[in-house]
């Protein structure tokens, strides 16, 4: 097991310097921001904003928007910080540097620090070289035998009650669209016992729920740098391992590869206590020869027929997903037939993206390109059509009673709480700042387009099998 914190300084925190992260992306890209902060934690403090930074990361993604024009505008924004502080460093990091690597330095001359994914690891050594001042620097190699350090964590996570704890790194399912084999490598998992230790350390520092992340986390510990491993656990085991954890009142996992979902997963649903009824599932098209084109290794129906496993393992389960429209060469009968999966499966909640060519990616070179006003179009029919379906789908909560993780507050000055029930749909109800981590109980009066209202019917002290408490209603 790797201790990076022992590459630290050792400043007493008054004497730390400042950090400012800016993050863009999924939820890989904001345990590395975290990750950052951690391996920083002995002599950078975070602070809320770019102008009181002595460093600067801008942590970037490039799966889908335009994300270099975004990074240069932001940086150029930071480079006239240099002015009021000549000993700023910025430094750029995520699938952006990884991609790009020397040539930002090239492009940005204020620009320090260009580290990949796998590079932030040695930020500690890198930012405080002591006594001379570091060059300018760029690390964005991928060693495919790279293995993630554990890193500590001093502090609670940001948003206490949830922490994400990547479990593997990389992917090696190439589908045609994406850019994540090329800017996070090989697919890697992490030997289970640092996995736990992360974990056994953010629920000390207060985290109930944890979020196992990766990017197809289905085939964890199955592969190692493009090498097939024997007798690792896989997920399944892990799930079980994790469940057993003291303290972890609730577990998720994002994201699932349909083809790589495997029964002995499903059955989990419907056996581990903590495991959240729930599972993001992409399906990205309902038509088989978009699916064939995409590299997804699955049919319409053998989708189909992972739903269904699913459901005879956990009738409850919620089921959500991710969308292409607009792929090369989709068909409006291909459309029609995304159209008709989501009416058949009927999801609680989806993110639909139009095709956005990534360079390198071999969609990118397809022929049959759609244009610009069909991807609208498709996509503006999608939203309208889950519009109706989500909303029907979290009618069925009303006037039920629902258990809440609760989360956070609601929007600033309505006396809100927010939390989310099992199966992650987020609730809103009138509460104060001590239910914060509880598990209550909500009776739901109102579905809203993407969450539910309720009030507060009970609350039960967490991790103890103590009966429910009942309260007085919120008038
Ligand atoms: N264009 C549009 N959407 C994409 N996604 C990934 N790559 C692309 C792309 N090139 C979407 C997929 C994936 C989600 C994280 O982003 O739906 O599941
Ligand atoms: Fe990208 Fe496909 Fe891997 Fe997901 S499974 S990260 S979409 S290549």
């Amino acid at each position: 097991m790797t201790d990076l914190n022992d590459l630290q300084g050792n400043s007493k925190p008054e004497m730390r310097k400042k950090l400012f992260i800016a993050t863009f992306g999924c939820q890989m890209n904001d345990y590395d921001s975290l990750t950052m902060s951690r391996l920083l934690h002995n002599t950078h403090k975070p602070v809320d904003t770019p102008e009181e930074a002595d460093l600067i990361i801008i942590n970037t993604c490039s799966i889908r928007e335009k994300a270099e024009n975004k990074l240069y505008s932001l940086a150029g924004r930071y480079r006239h910080l240099k002015e009021i502080n000549p000993d700023l460093k910025i430094a750029i990091t995520g699938c952006v540097a990884q991609q790009e690597g020397a040539r930002l330095l090239d492009r940005m001359p204020y620009v320090d620090i260009v580290l990949g994914p796998q590079g932030i690891y040695r930020l500690p050594s890198i930012v405080n070289q002591a006594g001379e001042k570091p060059g300018r620097i760029c690390i964005n190699e991928l060693d495919p035998t790279f293995s993630i350090p554990l890193v500590r964590a001093h502090t609670a996570p940001p948003d206490q009650v949830r922490a994400s704890i990547t479990i593997m790194q990389g992917c090696d399912n190439f589908c045609t669209y994406c850019i994540v084999p090329t800017v996070r490598g090989r697919e890697i998992s992490r030997p289970p016992e640092d996995i736990i230790e992360e974990i056994r350390q953010a629920v000390e520092l207060g985290a109930r729920e944890i979020i196992l992340l990766g990017q197809n986390v289905n085939s964890y510990g199955k592969k190692a740098g493009g090498r097939t491993l024997h007798g690792h656990p896989g997920f399944a085991e892990l799930l079980e391992m994790v469940d057993s954890i003291r303290g972890v009142e609730r577990l998720r996992f994002t994201t699932s590869h349909p083809r790589d979902l495997d029964y002995a997963t499903a059955r989990c649903f419907g056996t581990l206590r903590s495991l959240c009824e729930h599972i993001h599932l992409p399906v990205q098209s309902g038509a088989t020869p978009v699916l064939k084109r995409m590299n997804r290794h699955y049919s319409r129906q053998e989708y189909l027929d992972k739903v269904s496993m699913l459901k005879s393992e956990c009738p409850e389960i919620t089921i959500t997903t991710d969308l292409i429209v607009g792929f090369p060469g989709e068909t409006e009968r291909d459309f029609e037939q995304t159209v008709s999966l989501l009416e058949e499966i009927r999801y609680d909640q989806l993110f639909v993206f139009k095709y956005s060519p990534r360079p390198g990616t071999p969609a990118s070179r397809f022929p049959d390109q759609i244009p610009e006003e069909v991807k609208t179009r498709r996509i503006e029919t999608v939203l309208k059509i889950q519009e109706k379906i989500g909303l029907e789908q979290y009618a069925r909560f009303e006037d039920t009673d629902v258990e809440i993780l609760v989360e956070s507050h609601g929007k600033e000055g309505s006396g809100d709480m927010q939390g989310r029930t099992r199966g992650n749909h987020v609730v809103h109800f009138p509460g104060t700042s001590d239910l914060l981590g509880k598990l209550v109980t909500v009776r739901i009066e109102r579905a809203c387009k993407h969450s539910l209202r309720g009030r507060l019917t009970a609350c039960r002290a967490n991790g103890s099998d103590a009966a429910e408490n009942p309260v007085q209603p919120a008038i």
